[in-house]
């Protein structure tokens, strides 16, 4: 597990997009995992500047969301279709077919849930899997609980997470949905390279769990301590809580300089 903190949101966002990018210029074909939320959206606005500004191609590049919330139609503002095509999705040369959202709304979630990992499999798998954590240490809508071998399926969202999430329904509690479609965390652990992004003073207590704390399903992301492909990358305020933060930064400044295995 690697861990590296940046002055700002900017800076993490920024060092972020470009692990993507390299992953899209080594393999134009790459599956990528993608989160929602606000902490990706400074990634994906420099995406789309690669894509504009330097040439970056998605026309092959195929796509699978990590989570969507159940009843909400694609189009309405809140539904993390919306979110994706306002973000990304509309601003780049992805074809439409390459896209997989979690379906809000679908008259069988079961099956709905069993081919969207089989989907991922026929994909050949997620190259590299975005993800953000809940203050509550969630990744996806993997809530405290959740088993860590768990697949995609429906969860109940905690209170906490419907509270925090009010601020994207107008602060209306009540308008939150309960239930969200979300990949499981062993879907998760089979992406071959994972990113957790995460920045702000509210998230350093979930961080410092999920890095330096047990494995433990009352912490979702600390699963991510199982798999040998994962890179945090904090901004200084998220990464404020941790304990071995000199350790990291040290690692930080000397490991490009390592020899390379
Ligand atoms: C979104 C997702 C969630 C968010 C998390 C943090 O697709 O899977 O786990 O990453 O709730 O949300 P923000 O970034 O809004 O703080």
């Amino acid at each position: 597990m690697e861990v590296l903190i940046f002055p700002s949101y900017d800076e993490m966002s920024k060092a972020a997009a470009r692990v993507v990018a390299d992953l899209i210029n080594a393999k134009p074909n790459a599956v990528l995992g993608l989160a929602t939320g606000s902490t990706p959206i400074g990634l994906y606005r420099e995406l789309v500047r690669m894509h504009k500004e330097e040439g970056l191609d998605f026309s092959q590049v195929v796509t699978f969301n990590l989570d969507e919330y159940v009843g909400l139609p694609k189009d309405h503002p809140q539904s993390y279709h919306y979110f994706m095509h306002e973000h990304l999705f509309k601003h780049i040369n992805i074809p439409p077919q390459n896209i997989h959202i979690p379906a809000g709304t679908t008259s069988n979630y079961a099956a709905f849930c069993r081919w969207y990992e089989e989907r991922i499999k026929q994909c050949g798998g997620i190259d590299l899997q975005i993800l953000g954590i809940g203050a509550d240490g969630h990744i996806a809508f993997n809530e405290p609980g959740s088993s860590l071998g768990s697949r995609t399926r429906i969860k109940t969202l905690a209170r906490q997470t419907i509270e925090d999430n009010a601020r994207f329904f107008g602060g209306r509690v009540e308008d939150v949905p309960i239930y969200a479609i979300t990949m499981g965390v062993g879907t998760i652990l089979e992406a071959r390279k994972i990113i957790l992004l995460a920045n702000g003073r509210n998230k350093a207590k979930a961080v410092a769990a999920a890095i330096e704390g047990p494995v433990t399903s009352m912490i979702t992301a600390s699963a991510l301590q199982l798999h040998p492909d994962v890179t945090f990358f904090l901004d200084e305020e998220a990464a404020s809580e941790l304990k071995m933060i000199d350790y990291f930064r040290w690692v930080q400044s000397n490991k490009p300089k390592a020899p390379k295995t």
